[in-house]
């Protein structure tokens, strides 16, 4: 499965949104038992360090635990893994346009295996609690 576009309002990211979305997507693979999921990841933090640093040395301390970059190494902690840099991917000026393709294995994949449900079955409603203690969204009344 190719994974397009999550994406969650800057002022409710660390409340735990993001991850309910990428455990949503692994629902999905499971249920309709795919192998596993490919997306294109804009490391949005490394026009911090672009002038001192190849975006491949940047990566690679992402993924060592050296580095935090805002998107990608909440990525990386669910369980997806760097495939390869992908240059010109999107015009965006954090990445100086640049993506890693990430890939998560669905670990339950069993080959020739027919999908659970059918696809219009899987939607599902999630209802959770947004994490506590961060700082209130930017305008929220009694802020
Ligand atoms: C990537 C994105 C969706 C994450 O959303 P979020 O709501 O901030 O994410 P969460 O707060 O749920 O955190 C996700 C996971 O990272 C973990 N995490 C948070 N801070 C972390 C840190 N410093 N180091 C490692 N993991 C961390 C969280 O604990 C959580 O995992 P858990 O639920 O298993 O504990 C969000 O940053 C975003 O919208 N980015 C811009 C759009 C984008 O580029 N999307 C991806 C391309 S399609």
């Amino acid at each position: 499965m190719y994974g397009v576009e999550s994406c969650v309002h800057p002022d409710y990211r660390g409340r735990g949104v993001g991850s309910l979305l990428m455990e949503a997507r692994f629902d999905v693979l499971r249920r309709l038992n795919l192998r596993g999921l490919i997306a294109g990841s804009i490391p949005m933090d490394y026009h911090n360090v672009a002038a001192s640093m190849a975006v491949e040395d940047y990566v690679r301390e992402v993924v060592e635990g050296k580095r935090f970059d805002t998107n990608l190494s909440k990525q990386l902690h669910k369980g997806f893994q760097v495939h390869n840099l992908i240059p010109e991917y999107i015009h965006d000026m954090r990445s100086l346009n640049w993506a890693v393709a990430i890939v998560w294995d669905n670990p339950a994949y069993e080959p020739g295996k027919l999908a659970e449900a059918p696809l219009f079955e899987v939607p599902r409603l999630y209802r959770t609690q947004l994490r506590s203690g961060l700082p209130s969204p930017t305008g929220a009344a009694g802020s």
